[in-house]
């Protein structure tokens, strides 16, 4: 038996950061799937006493077995016919691994919808299930994974705010999105490809004894809560500022953890300040958001791309590593293949 899918990253606006026992997160993030940057995964199974475990990225032995392995492992309570079978494992990437985009989502994504495709093969998970079901299973490997195997915007994390939402699992809400925003655009401007100083999942371990971490889940509750209501209507200008002070709020914490980190470099910080530049000369609506580590997402709307294209060539491509940026989108979502 076999399943093959691909599936999307995705960008978050409202940051997952923190999780507690069982990949459960500290806080609700909201975050949209990009177009471009996608994993595609093909999973084969056969009876145990065939063979051992297979895990192939780009055609080689992957350097993420360990984790894959682990995974697995995990899900043997869950899934209990994993236990029968040895896995073939094949994964490609539409991005280079340096690229600074989140890899663990499109890949845990793209692995978790081939499981539960395979499941309900079994006869274990039923088609209304289906996405729910590959949500959950994603955020038993990455966090962030959980919010990719929809298209649009998808909200992770339990909020009072929102009927249905759950730490299990993510759930679209593109229902309640104002139209305009699926025009959005992402141009992820690469400063520097050298691996991060902290892993995400070291990042998330210091929130547990993080001196802001009781503010930090109040304040991303209220700005989860209060980009959705923004995000009803099209009032970019407070989108912006709210997606912007929720990423450098992800850096403030990174740099009060103890021990602390630093993860903008001075490029950085200068496409921050071109950004911003930019946004008070134009009055264009463009912002900005950032992930743990020194890329900028240039965030801004289609029917502006001609303008943004010239900005980014003109002002920001000598600040990047290489004159490299990712030009991505919002995205249709995950598509299974064949
Ligand atoms: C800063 O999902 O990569 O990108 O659950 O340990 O795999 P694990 O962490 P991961 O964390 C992502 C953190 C973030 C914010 C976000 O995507 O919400």
């Amino acid at each position: 038996m076999q399943s093959c899918w691909s599936c999307p990253s995705n960008i978050a606006l409202v940051k997952y950061w923190g999780k507690r026992e069982g990949q459960l997160p500290l806080n609700p993030s909201l975050s949209f799937s990009l177009k471009e940057a996608r994993t595609t995964t093909r999973v084969v199974v056969h009876q145990k006493s065939t063979g051992s475990h297979v895990f192939l990225f780009e055609g080689k032995p992957s350097i993420f077995s360990e984790r894959i392995e682990n995974y697995l492992c995990a899900l043997k309570d869950e899934i209990p016919w994993i236990s029968r079978y040895a896995f073939h494992i094949e994964s490609t990437n539409t991005f280079p691994h340096s690229a600074g985009i989140a890899s663990s989502a499109s890949a845990f994504g793209a692995l978790a919808l081939c499981l539960a495709d395979l499941d309900r093969q079994f006869g274990e998970t039923s088609d209304d299930q289906f996405y729910q079901r590959a949500s959950q299973l994603a955020r038993m490997g990455s966090g962030s994974a959980a919010r990719s195997v929809y298209p649009g915007f998808s909200w992770w994390g339990y909020s009072p705010a929102l009927q249905g939402s759950s730490d299990e699992y993510a759930i679209p809400v593109n229902g309640k999105i104002f139209p305009g925003y699926s025009q959005l655009r992402d141009a992820v401007l690469l400063v520097d490809s050298a691996k991060k100083s902290v892993s995400s999942s070291a990042g998330h371990q210091l929130m547990e004894n993080h001196p802001y971490r009781d503010k930090r889940i109040e304040q991303a509750n209220v700005h989860a809560e209060e980009l959705l209501r923004i995000m009803q209507t099209g009032r970019y200008d407070e989108f912006f500022q709210l997606v912007e002070q929720e990423a450098f709020s992800l850096h403030a914490l990174m740099m009060s953890s103890v021990p602390p980190y630093l993860l903008l470099k001075p490029n950085s910080i200068r496409i921050i300040e071109k950004i911003r530049d930019f946004r008070n000369q134009s009055h264009l609506p463009v912002g900005l958001t950032i992930d743990a580590g020194p890329n900028i997402h240039l965030l801004y709307l289609s029917e502006n791309r001609d303008a943004i294209q010239r900005f980014i060539e003109t002002e920001l491509l000598s600040l990047t590593e290489n004159r490299a940026w990712l030009d991505d989108r919002i995205g249709d979502g995950p598509v299974k293949v064949e």
